[in-house]
């Protein structure tokens, strides 16, 4: 793309009953590239309470329509929108990277993320939907079916601007619901390309509401929505426990994704080349702004020093710089007030005396300072209760925790209020199983980085990382539906269970 069709930067509106319309309040916001932060990626409608409201009414008009479409139908749908994002997968890729700094490479495996959801949620469409069970009584059958909820409201994080809304959107789609989604205003033009695409493959008029905007205003009139029956969210755990608080007082059901601090334990054991790859990848990768990013390093102290040693000096060599040049490892964050608050959590453990061994600045070489870069940084000397080592900073910090032993090791793992993902370096094979046995955590990694989850398992944590549901996998179907028992006696006379019963 050239810099001049970069820089013209587009108004783009709500979508209301398959239409794209301006806000209510016919205010807007930018989104800027974060690489570049005088570059904007496009003005976007500042969506409200009346723009909700107007998308769930519509919503709720074409959802009973949309129920009674043969599943078979409905799935077709995600199989060609599927296609379709297939087709523009490059397209997309360098429109997320411009729009929230993931290196290119990243950007298409987040746009994969997406069409692995979308092909997998098709090939549910021809699944069983339920169970037939035996009856205790004679000439009645009894089967228990999945049924949608209804009309079901998606808020989604800006990590995984194509990812995430996949997640969500295939699985309540093709059961059944219609769905009002508001995307992260950092990320606000790959949801509206996502759902272009959804529109494109047939979605019909409604079934889909997209409203741009911020928490407070938009999302919190989703949330608040007495029709919307569902709220299916992946954020911060502050927002994540305030819609849960809500959703509670309006006996709506919520499921939440609310990050972690993960860890990656180092045996003394390990293939330390191969922890060192993970480590650099599970840190830094996406500028370590994934729910998935390692952040704990738990290192036996056995190989301590070596491992520590060679971290740095690997790290040293990451080159910043925008995702979209080839030569990029490391992309920026994703704005300025998250650059603030990653530079806080430096100081923070500075005032911990932790020891900072690379890092822990603003990056302003050059092209860096017009955008929200900052450079990887390390942290030794960590000890568990800091609160390095217990809050999630979601950007390119990584800490060094000693342990003596695995023990020990899986003791300070467990020592957070997260529970997301969590990896074991070693060779040892009681190790690696004794470590899946104990780790409190959603998902558990063998000489494995703690990112790169796939689509077709569970996605998701324990303790504060969520409240008990999962994304995608074999679940995926489980935050969107309710399910309907069914019985049908046609033995022609009263039976009553658990007296008529043949066992007398
Ligand atoms: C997230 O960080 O919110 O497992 C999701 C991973 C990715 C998904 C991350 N497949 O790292």
């Amino acid at each position: 793309m050239s810099p001049a069709e970069a820089t013209e930067a587009r108004t783009y509106g709500n979508l209301v009953a398959g239409e794209w319309r301006d806000a209510h309040g016919e205010q807007t916001f930018d989104s800027v590239n974060p690489a570049r932060r005088a570059e904007v990626v496009g003005h976007f409608a500042r969506g409200g309470a009346r723009d909700i409201e107007l998308a769930v009414q519509a919503a709720l008009a074409a959802q009973p329509e949309w129920a009674r479409t043969p599943v078979p139908a409905r799935a077709e749908i995600l199989a060609r929108a599927g296609r379709i994002l297939e087709e523009r997968k490059e397209e997309l890729a360098q429109l997320m990277t411009r729009e929230m700094g993931k290196v290119l490479t990243e950007a298409r495996g987040d746009v994969q993320e997406g069409i692995d959801m979308a092909k997998y949620m098709a090939g549910q469409g021809r699944n069983p939907i339920g169970e037939v069970v035996p009856s205790e009584l004679r000439q009645k059958r009894a089967f228990a079916e999945r049924v949608p909820i209804g009309v079901v409201g998606c808020i989604t994080p800006w990590n995984f601007p194509m990812a995430i809304p996949c997640w969500k959107l295939m699985p309540a789609l093709l059961a059944g619901n219609a769905v009002v989604f508001k995307p992260a205003e950092d990320t606000p033009l790959v949801a509206i390309k996502l759902a272009e695409v959804l529109i494109e493959a047939g979605l019909p008029k409604g079934v889909l509401g997209l409203v741009t905007g911020f928490g407070e205003e938009a999302g919190a009139a989703l949330v608040e929505h007495p029709e919307v029956r569902a709220i299916s969210f992946t954020g911060s755990v502050t927002v994540g426990h305030q819609i849960a608080a809500t959703c509670g007082r309006l006996g709506k059901r919520v499921s939440l994704e609310l990050g972690g601090k993960n860890a990656m334990l180092v045996s003394a054991d390990a293939d330390l080349e191969l922890a060192l790859e993970g480590a650099v990848w599970g840190a830094f990768g996406t500028t370590g702004q994934r729910c998935t990013a390692t952040s704990r390093l738990i290192v036996q102290e056995k190989v301590l020093k070596s491992f520590t040693d060679r971290l740095v000096s690997r790290v040293d060599k990451l080159r910043l710089g925008d995702g979209l040049d080839p030569k990029t490892d490391v992309g920026p964050v994703i704005n300025e007030a998250q650059l603030r608050r990653i530079h806080g959590y430096t100081e923070v453990g500075q005032q911990e005396s932790a020891r900072l061994l690379t890092g822990g600045k603003v990056a302003t070489d050059g092209a860096l300072s017009e955008g929200n870069f900052y450079q990887p940084t390390i942290f030794a000397d960590v000890t568990s209760e800091m609160r390095i080592a217990q809050e999630e900073i979601f950007g390119p910090t990584a800490v060094i925790i000693p342990a003596k032993d695995l023990v020990e090791a899986i003791q300070i793992a467990n020592g957070t209020h997260y529970g997301l993902s969590v990896a074991i370096y070693t060779k040892d094979i009681d190790q690696a199983l004794q470590a899946v046995d104990r780790l409190e955590a959603g998902i558990v990694y063998v000489n494995a980085p703690t990112i790169g989850a796939e689509i077709q398992l569970p996605f998701g944590g324990v303790k504060w990382t969520g409240n008990g549901h999962r994304a995608a996998g074999t679940t995926a179907l489980d935050e969107f539906t309710e399910w309907k028992t069914v019985y049908i006696d046609y033995s022609g006379h009263l039976q009553r269970a658990q007296i008529d019963t043949n066992a007398g």
